[in-house]
């Protein structure tokens, strides 16, 4: 691939920002995640061509974890080889997370939200992602087993040890999630956003309460597979395409598209259709209307895929 250099006009592309709770962020609107499509087993150049498309499309913020791939970890490698080959010069511009929280390696201490394994995990990450620091690190699960001071406090050092400029948490519960943000702002670390699961056939977050409790608390929100995983979109409405996620079958298996949720699928497409847009952009666009969504964190397999996407906030 030729040598990169952004377009110049990626600030006047459409693209819109928001400010992440009562903190000094803005965020995309739209921001890529690395959860998919980014591992060593995916085509280097396709990855490249995807990453380098949202940056020139005004996409400052990448979410990547310490398992993304597959295999574990290589997620944040290909990360690192995009920097070398194409972000260096713009690493200012990017707004960089990574997370853990999840089975990453072997033993006691590479899972779930004791300090050990937060700061190993986020030094391993460091190093695949030839980064200094990420601008945000996330606790990406709530440990039931581990008092919820060592993980909060293990944020609270990770930023003071400038290895990240700021914190947040993803897929806590309610409770838990008061107590964080209690404890973090005490602490002058204050969690800068909560990533969960909100999308049109997932509306935990609006029921119970977590999105309240971000805006009360200045808390910004970002929501995660806002697609479905690809269901809110027009890759299922006609069963299940070759290249698809579903036929890949690990987290979006052929058993969930039940004929009552094609059904539904196909009537909300109808209903976009009516309204002039595609179901893709109905479902971005019904997270953002809700009054404290900061983001939505999509995945894409193709730069079409994005630009398509991207539609949502450009029209
Ligand atoms: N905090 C957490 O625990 C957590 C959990 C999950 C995800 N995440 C974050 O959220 C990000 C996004 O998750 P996600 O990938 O599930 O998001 P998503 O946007 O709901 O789904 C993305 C997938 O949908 C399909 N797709 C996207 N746009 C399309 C379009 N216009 N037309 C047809 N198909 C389209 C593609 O799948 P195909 O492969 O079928 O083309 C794509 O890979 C992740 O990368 C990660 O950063 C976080």
């Amino acid at each position: 691939m030729e040598k990169y250099t952004a377009n110049t006009l990626r600030y006047e592309n459409g693209m819109q920002y928001n400010r992440c709770g009562q903190s000094g962020i803005l965020l995309p609107k739209v921001s890529l995640g690395f959860w998919h499509n980014f591992g060593s087993v995916d085509p280097y150049e396709r990855s490249r061509e995807i990453t380098r498309y949202a940056f020139d499309h005004g996409i400052t913020h990448f979410d990547l974890a310490n398992n993304y791939g597959p295999p574990y970890g290589s997620a944040e490698e290909t990360l690192g080889r995009l920097m070398e080959d194409d972000f260096r010069p713009y690493r200012d511009e990017l707004f960089i997370s990574t997370k853990a929280g999840y089975d990453m390696w072997l033993g006691p201490y590479g899972n779930w939200g004791s300090r050990k394994y937060l700061m190993a995990s986020l030094n391993q990450s460091l190093r695949r992602m030839h980064l200094d620091y990420v601008d945000l690190f996330y606790s990406h699960r709530y440990d039931p087993e581990t008092p919820i001071e060592e993980t909060l406090q293990a944020l609270v050092d990770i930023v003071r040890s400038g290895k990240a400029l700021y914190v947040g948490i993803s897929r806590w519960p309610l409770e838990a999630t008061r107590k964080a943000f209690q404890y973090l702002r005490r602490r002058d670390v204050p969690c800068l956003i909560y990533q969960g699961k909100l999308n049109m056939l997932n509306r935990e977050p609006l029921e119970e309460g977590i999105l309240d409790l971000c805006r009360e608390s200045g808390v910004g929100f970002i929501s995660f597979s806002p697609l479905a995983q690809g269901l809110l979109t027009d890759r299922y409405l006609n069963g299940i395409p070759e290249d698809s996620r579903m036929s890949r079958g690990k987290f979006l298996r052929p058993d969930m598209l039940t004929d009552e949720l094609q059904e539904q699928l196909r009537e909300l497409n109808a209903k976009a259709q009516a309204q002039g847009e595609t179901l893709a952009e109905m479902a971005l666009r019904w997270i953002l209307q809700h009054e404290g969504v900061t983001s939505v964190l999509v995945g894409a397999s193709s730069t079409t895929q994005l630009q398509k996407n991207l539609r949502c906030v450009s029209t």
